[in-house]
């Protein structure tokens, strides 16, 4: 690769952009930065390449101007910038703001990053004043309180996608308290359950989850503005003002070393939506098997769900596959930031640039897989009767025609051994429990009476299940009006 070398004296200034850019005309391209006072020679192209984060780091612009924003406000309430250069900033950073949003100024690739980007279009339409605003301030601690804000609004976002879905799940609960359906383990049919005490259970699962989200919400809401690089400023900040106008509810940070190397509220998240996506993956796996032609216990709505270019009859659960799928990424954006953290020392180091490509990507997979899999979710259609003849077949009753022998006094080793001959023999006939005659039931043990039939049967198998977080009406009735309550509340 040709390397162009041979810069001109402009990056040896400091941030002065309507300049570079004359000169970046002349030499065919340009880069702007924030430093250069000490370099007698320019960065070499591809090292300015890797070194730069602006292709990434340019979602932060929001977070960067409010905080810049705050920022300047305090530097003039202090004293420390004149008001009148305090106005001009605020006003600039605004419109910057704007005119981003509005499209009308894109975040241009060739700043190092974002924190330039911003700086350089503010003193190249203010003048003079915009150099001030970076006054007692570092990229370390701008960066820092950027992500922390980014980390917070993305969690809020996760918080509303899982209440989302807990809603769904309620609502289908609701309407299918008297759904028999086969309860698995091993993937084995195992005992009869309801619809609503499986949605039940991926309830509890993301209801943990918004709780996890909750704590680590509380947790990073200190504010590391005014840390500077690492050992704060001589400059008379106040921090409490700016901790509170951004938001922060726990203040400013109480270690400013701690403040520009703390990434763990990051990989708190991480955690958090890599236990979402396990929890999203294993909820996937049940749909596609449900939508199986062997199961057939549900019909994916044709808005999610996709055909295929040769097989004219397919109708593929893509969107479970690929929640399922993408799980993968969420993980490896954790277990990438861990490793990014272990082995540096304090306080701040470029590794740390590392966090955001995959922390950008982990929450944009875990908001996106949430907001289609509830899609999905809400338009499934449940086939019930099939759900029924299925737990009819394959037994899921047997535990209860041996509790049956039980409350007859047999002991219950003697039951299951009993039940199990009676599975035996009406495998090798292809019929059910529920299928054999009195004299049948009566050849293995003279404790089988008449009321077996009403003993095994699925109505009676789920509705006896009274103990607490069983699938029985009254458990599961006392459940919903707890997930109600809970939902109303929050
Ligand atoms: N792009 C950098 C990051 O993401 C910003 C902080 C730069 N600080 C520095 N000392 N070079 O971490």
């Amino acid at each position: 690769m040709k390397r162009k070398m041979k810069y001109p004296a402009f990056m040896g200034r400091e941030c002065v952009l309507p300049m570079n850019a004359l000169l970046g005309k002349e030499i065919g391209y340009y880069m702007a930065q924030l430093w250069g006072g000490r370099f007698a020679a320019a960065t070499d192209e591809e090292a300015y390449e890797f070194n730069a984060s602006i292709s990434f780091d340019k979602r932060l612009v929001r977070e960067d101007i409010e905080g810049s924003l705050a920022h300047a406000e305090m530097l003039s309430r202090r004293g420390i910038i004149s008001k009148e250069d305090g106005e001009q900033i605020g006003k600039g950073l605004k419109e910057i703001l704007s005119d981003v949003e509005s499209g009308k100024l894109s975040v241009s690739p060739e700043y190092e990053d974002v924190h330039s980007f911003v700086e350089a279009t503010l003193t190249d339409r203010i003048g003079d004043a915009g150099k001030r605003l970076h006054t007692g301030r570092s990229r370390n601690d701008q960066v820092a309180l950027d992500m922390k804000l980014y980390a917070k609004r993305m969690a809020g976002q996760t918080d509303e996608a899982l209440r989302d879905i807990l809603s769904v799940l309620l609502h289908i609960m609701e309407e299918n308290l008297d759904t028999y359906m086969p309860g698995f383990t091993h993937l084995q049919k195992a005992q009869p359950v309801t619809l609503a005490h499986h949605m039940g259970a991926y309830f509890e699962m993301f209801l943990r989850d918004r709780g996890r989200i909750g704590d680590l919400m509380r947790r990073m809401d200190t504010c590391p503005l005014g840390s500077g690089a690492l050992a704060g400023t001589t400059y008379p900040l106040d921090r409490a003002f700016t901790a509170e106008k951004l938001g922060f509810s726990g203040g400013p940070t109480r270690n400013s070393m701690d403040s520009v190397s703390d990434r763990d509220y990051l990989i708190e998240f991480l955690s958090a939506m890599s236990l979402i996506m396990m929890h999203l993956s294993r909820f996937s796996e049940e749909i596609i098997i449900w939508n199986s032609n062997e199961y057939r216990f549900i019909e994916i709505d044709d808005r999610f769900s996709t055909g295929s270019s040769i097989m004219p009859q397919k109708k593929n659960p893509d969107i479970a596959e690929l929640v399922r799928g993408k799980t993968g990424r969420v993980y490896g954006a954790l277990m990438s930031l861990l490793t990014v953290m272990k082995g540096i020392p304090l306080a701040y180091d470029k590794d740390m640039q590392e966090d955001k490509e995959v922390f950008f990507d982990a929450v944009d997979t875990v908001n996106s897989s949430l907001r289609l899999f509830t899609g999905m979710l809400s338009t499934l259609r449940f086939r019930k009767d099939i759900m029924e003849k299925s737990a009819r077949n394959g037994f899921s009753n047997a535990t209860d025609a041996a509790d049956y022998l039980v409350g007859k006094g047999v002991p219950f080793r003697d039951a299951h051994g009993a039940v199990g001959r009676l599975v035996l023999r009406c495998i090798a006939e292809n019929k059910a429990l529920d299928d054999l005659t009195m004299e049948e039931w009566k050849a293995e043990s003279q404790a089988f009476d008449e009321d077996i039939y009403e003993a095994i049967s699925l109505k009676t198998c789920v509705e006896r299940r009274l103990t607490e977080g069983a699938p029985g009406r009254e458990p599961m009735e006392k459940c919903i009006d707890y997930y109600k309550s809970y939902l109303a509340d929050a």
